[in-house]
């Protein structure tokens, strides 16, 4: 197998060092001043817009299936919004229990740096996440499907105390 790959490899070079010495035997030969350069430049131009074009096409000709076009209009209206405000080094939620089943939307955003906004349902396992950055809002939908109290911690190294950034939502059994 490796001598097989040596050996494609030396013919591969043999090629690539052929092409290069025609080349190098080419460019020793004289051009003339009456070589019209034309023909040879409105091939160029042709083949730089056919290229375009062909780009185009392919484009618009497969995008249709984009799957976030349509998506915000199609979405159903969330049952509550929380605004998650990340601030170094804790969540500021403006509402911090809601009920299984419910089209929870989260507004994060940052009022200092960067941060990561990840709710956990246990120790290890992450429901949702989205970056919480100042001066943008991310809109997080998550639909809780079982009860209990999921932390929220930071996921983006935010200074000192990004270890203890740490709140709570609470998930109470619908009614
Ligand atoms: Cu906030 Cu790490």
């Amino acid at each position: 197998m490796q001598t097989a790959a040596w050996m494609w490899s030396l013919m591969f070079m043999a090629v690539i060092a052929a092409v290069f010495l025609w080349v190098v035997a080419g460019a020793s030969t004289k051009v003339t001043d009456k070589a019209d350069p034309a023909p040879a430049y409105r091939w160029r131009n042709r083949l730089f817009w056919a290229v375009i074009a062909a780009g185009m096409v392919l484009t618009f000709g497969t995008l249709w299936d984009w799957p976030i076009a349509g998506h915000a209009a199609a979405a159903p209206k969330p049952d509550v919004v929380i605004r998650a405000v990340g601030q170094q080094w804790r969540w500021q939620l403006d509402r911090d229990t809601v009920k299984v089943g419910e089209l929870v939307e989260f507004e994060v955003t940052a009022s200092d740096v960067n941060h990561g906004f990840a709710i956990y349902h246990g120790k290890n396992r992450i429901v949702a996440q989205a970056q919480a950055m100042p001066g943008y809002v991310n809109k997080l939908r998550v639909r809780f499907t079982e009860p209990g109290d999921y932390e929220i911690l930071c996921l983006e190294y935010c200074g000192l105390a990004h270890h203890g950034m740490r709140s709570v939502i609470k998930v109470r059994a619908g009614s």
